[in-house]
């Protein structure tokens, strides 16, 4: 295949990266036959449904997919047919944390990397560009491509790319039409570089080139944890400065303000919460933790797994405040949750706070209201199970309610816990969710999105991240 020449793509993984990821490829490349393949059935069933009830939540990707699925972009469980036909292939499988063996809670389980990796060297039966889309740890393209070297056929070459994927979830296809930067790290031999244009002509129909860019490797690998490490490094730092604000009447908001107008700080991602959540932050965190450990750099790790600690405090500070407002008990009281996803615009709970709250809570033998405008209730359950192993999931249910709607939540409720910053929060009737709550009627507030002067005045008690005693 001559490099500039890509007209078949595979992506293997058809989850929250390569679905988006691939199908902005297929409608921004009408000329490239995209074909996205999985092994969860009932995902690809998905992805082919025929209203586009999609399997993930994502502003802006059913319109997407909408545009080019059934013209050139196509998802299929044919993980073999897909990669025999394609001349570059996306590795974008699922690399959690191991939760067992060497390097467990740490670092990544590259089983499904290793798995797909080898898929592609028992079947292929011409060259192939494999391009690891996963995050993965540094070096993980040298295994792969002793995998692939050592399966493959006469005549088949493979050249790996790493092409980690910066998205974020809730604003992935603003992110993919127009990414502040696309990295690829290719070997700096000829037929790297070569593979390394292909990528980047692929790229180029719609990223000017100057965001294009090309390192090697290692550095590529790195670069996706690094940048991950130093984006949730901000919120914890953030979130540390929160904890001496509301020890000392300072306002976190204010402060996270004047900072930011530094302009070698910048004022985005300085926002307090009760914690970052997401498959990724932590999970690449712990990834990098190990790696220094590994390398025999102590202090490098014990500086990165701070972050996760911090996080970690923030959350249980947070479940403690709301116990502590409560005249120090919330067993038999009702508690309004409202938000369940890790952050708005996703129905995508994994690593959410919500969950570490609501665990807390059932702890205390108080009872929980739900609600959330997107998450799936089977997956709620799903969660609160894994979160609660002590709990059976029926005494789970005695306790816990999902509702309908922000309102229904919070009747009857003695406090109200905003844990996701969905945009439909802010604009709650207010007055009406305070005639039906239990008075006093607490809120408290996880994501600082809400007007507390205006709660204040209609009669609540209001409890703010990051401000001092606010009621
Ligand atoms: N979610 C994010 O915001 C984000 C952002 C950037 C990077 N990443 C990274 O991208 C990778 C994928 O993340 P995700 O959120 O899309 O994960 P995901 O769990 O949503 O999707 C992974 C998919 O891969 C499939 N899969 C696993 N092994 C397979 C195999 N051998 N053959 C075919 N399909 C297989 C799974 O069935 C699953 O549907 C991870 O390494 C993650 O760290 C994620």
């Amino acid at each position: 295949m001559a490099p500039g020449k890509v007209s078949k793509i595979c992506c293997i993984g058809a989850g929250y990266v390569g679905g988006p990821t691939c199908a902005v490829i297929a409608l921004k490349c009408p000329h490239i036959t995209v074909t996205i393949v999985d092994v969860n059935q009932s995902r690809i069933d998905a992805w082919n449904d025929k209203d586009f009830k999609l399997p993930i939540y994502e502003p802006g990707l059913e319109d997407v997919v909408r545009g080019c699925r059934g013209r050139n972009l196509f998802f299929s469980t044919d993980v073999d047919k897909g990669i025999q036909e394609a001349d570059l292939i996306f590795v974008s499988v699922n690399t959690p944390t191991k939760k067992s063996g060497v390097g467990a809670g740490f670092a990544a389980d590259l089983n499904y990397v290793e798995l797909a990796t080898r898929r592609i060297a028992a079947v292929a039966n011409s060259s192939k560009i494999v391009v690891e889309k996963s995050t993965v740890p540094c070096r993980t393209a040298e295994s792969m491509r002793t995998i692939l070297e050592s399966n493959s056929k006469p005549n088949c070459r493979f050249d790996i790319l790493s092409n980690p994927e910066f998205l974020a979830e809730g604003t992935a296809i603003g992110d993919l039409f127009k990414p502040d930067r696309v990295l690829i790290g290719s070997l700096q031999t000829p037929e790297g570089k070569a593979a390394c244009d292909a990528l980047t002509e692929v790229y180029a129909n719609w990223v000017s080139k100057d965001r294009i860019l090309t390192v090697g490797l290692w550095s590529s690998e790195l670069s996706k944890l690094a940048a991950n490490a130093m984006l949730a490094q901000r919120i914890s730092s953030v979130n540390a400065l929160s904890a001496i604000c509301e020890a000392t009447g300072a306002n976190i908001d204010e402060v996270a303000h004047a900072v930011g107008f530094d302009s070698r700080v910048g004022p985005k991602f300085l926002k307090a919460s009760v914690g970052f959540g997401g498959s990724c932050f932590q999970k690449d965190i712990l990834n990098l933790v190990y790696l220094s450990e590994s390398l025999h750099l102590p202090e490098v790790a014990a500086y990165w797994r701070q972050v996760v600690e911090m996080n970690e405090y923030q959350k249980r500070r947070f479940s403690k405040t709301v116990v502590d407002t409560l005249f120090n008990t919330i067993t038999g009281k009702h508690i309004a949750v409202l938000g369940f996803a890790f952050k708005a615009d996703t129905g995508d709970t994994r690593e959410s706070a919500s969950i570490t709250l609501i665990r807390d809570f059932l702890n205390e033998r108080a009872n929980i209201k739900i609600y959330d405008p997107q998450v799936p209730h089977e997956q709620i359950w799903f969660d609160l199970a894994e979160a609660c192993p002590n709990l059976p999931l029926e005494s789970i249910k005695k306790s816990v309610t999902i509702c309908p709607s922000a309102l229904d939540a919070c009747n009857q409720a003695d406090a109200l816990v905003i844990a996701t910053e969905w945009k439909e929060f802010k604009e709650i009737d207010w007055e009406a969710v305070y005639t039906n709550m239990n008075k006093p009627a607490f809120v408290f507030d996880g994501r600082l999105i809400l007007d507390v002067e205006k709660l204040k005045k209609i009669g609540f008690k209001v409890t703010v991240i990051g401000r001092g005693n606010v009621m």
